[in-house]
């Protein structure tokens, strides 16, 4: 299916209801552009006045079945009828039980492994904030610049991606210290990948370790596997087989936020295991129940020794949750794995395509079904555009595409991991057609 656009935008039932949002909603969210949503079916989201979009954010990069698949809504369905709620915390349920032995089975860490739920991306981060500052015993965290790992205290004290993000709300947690990710189109260093000696890496063990923090006090690092609101910032391998050696060295615990970049989204099921990275905890959240409120972090039996009581949540691991989550995990690794690493090396390669035409178009990098695409003001300079991105955005969302930003200048490119070669080609018309309108090749 591909979209259609039948009113102007917005038409006048959508224009309704963000009036009455405006009004009683919290003006802290942040919308890029008048899209209600009436209904979804796959990667289609059509709005009030019958206005059907192609959708390439995906609820940010959650809706990993597409929207409303007909097997998740009836797993969800099923187990809607049996009970809604029961509190995992103090209570036992199969369902709960099912889903973690499947995620320990998948996850990439070594020895028996345990899950504890959580209801967000930023509830998963808290707990392993927690869980590492337990289990070692020390104090302090390291994370990384451009990082996002959530908002709230805990989170947001990792987070280091936008100013707006903590102005007003300090003092965070203490013990967070942030060091350079290695991002090589925007090396800090003014490197070049191959000849750089993995200068970034020798920061945090050269200077940060020796000058700032003894590594003997750090309880774990936070690393996203592929640098998400940042940008969909790939490393090198080296840099995260080197973060893995720094943290075996010290008695550090690598854990890998794989919150955007899990459950099939690269085509693997966890980005790590694009680098043969074997972390410590992994945090997990938007993809792996297809829109339901669920996250989780994994970790060794070893290290996820709290005690009775020491960490619990009400709704965390909620029934129809899971059964959402296990039939979503049923599609993936069936289908949808696959369907990502395929699809979303088609479109790389064409969106490549747009970076050979464009002299706004500066770098393309992605694996899988997670890509961006950075908008420059040239190549030569590669200074960022982020005005020339926003207005790109809208020029696709006129055309019947949604898709959302990410980093202070790129494009993300985060649709659900169903979508066909005819819609990927579509998303590049139409990125082609609203860039061509704003500027010259
Ligand atoms: C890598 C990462 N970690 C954590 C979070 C926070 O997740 P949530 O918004 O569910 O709290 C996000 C959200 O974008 C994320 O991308």
């Amino acid at each position: 299916m591909l979209p259609k656009i039948i009113t102007e935008l917005p038409g006048p039932k959508t224009r309704a209801i963000i009036e009455k949002d405006q009004r009683y909603m919290s003006p802290s969210y942040t919308r890029d552009y008048p899209f209600v949503i009436a209904h979804g079916d796959g990667a289609i989201a059509t709005d009030p006045d019958g206005n059907a979009f192609l959708d390439f954010s995906a609820g940010i990069a959650v809706c990993a079945t597409g929207h409303s698949h007909p097997e998740v809504v009836k797993a969800m369905h099923e187990q809607a009828g049996k009970f809604l709620h029961m509190s995992g915390t103090d209570f036992y349920y199969e369902i709960q039980v099912v889903l973690a032995e499947r995620l320990a089975r998948l996850a990439p860490i070594e020895g028996k492994k345990k899950v504890f739920f959580t209801n967000s991306g930023a509830e998963a981060v808290e707990a392993a904030f927690k869980l590492a500052r337990y289990h070692t015993g020390r104090t302090q965290l390291i994370a990384f610049l451009g990082a996002f790992h959530g908002r709230t205290m805990g989170a947001l004290s990792l987070t280091a991606s936008k100013v707006v993000q903590k102005r007003g709300f300090y003092p965070l947690v203490p013990g967070v210290v942030h060091v350079p990710y290695a991002n090589c189109y925007r090396c800090r260093y003014n490197l070049v990948y191959g000849s750089c000696d993995m200068a970034c890496l020798k920061f945090l063990s050269e200077s940060v370790f020796t000058r700032t923090i003894d590594p003997e006090n750090v309880a774990a690092i936070f690393v996203e596997p592929i640098q998400g609101e940042g940008g969909y910032i790939v490393p090198p391998k080296e840099f995260l087989q080197g973060l893995r050696d720094l943290c075996s060295r010290h008695g550090i615990l690598l854990v890998a936020d794989e919150v955007q970049s899990g459950m099939g989204r690269t085509g693997k099921m966890f980005a790590s295991e694009h680098f043969e990275l074997m972390p410590d905890i992994i945090c997990m959240a938007k993809g792996i129940a297809s829109g339901m409120p669920l996250g989780a972090i994994i970790a060794s039996e070893n290290t996820m020794n709290w005690v009775y009581g020491s960490h619990a949540s009400t709704f965390g691991g909620n029934p129809v949750c899971c059964a959402a989550a296990l039939k979503t995990l049923d599609l993936v690794e069936s289908q949808l794995m696959a369907n990502a690493a395929k699809i979303g090396e088609h479109l790389k390669s064409r969106l490549q395509g747009l970076a050979d035409k464009y002299e706004c178009v500066g770098n393309v990098r992605g694996m899988g079904l997670m890509i961006g695409m950075e908008i420059v003001t040239d190549k030569k300079t590669n200074n960022p555009n982020p005005e020339l991105r926003d207005k790109i955005l809208t020029g696709c969302f006129k055309r019947g595409l949604l898709i959302l930003g990410c980093g202070p200048n790129s494009v993300r490119f985060a649709p659900p991991l169903i979508i066909t070669k005819e819609q990927a080609d579509f998303s590049v018309d139409c990125i082609d057609s609203a860039i061509g309108e704003l500027v010259s090749t």
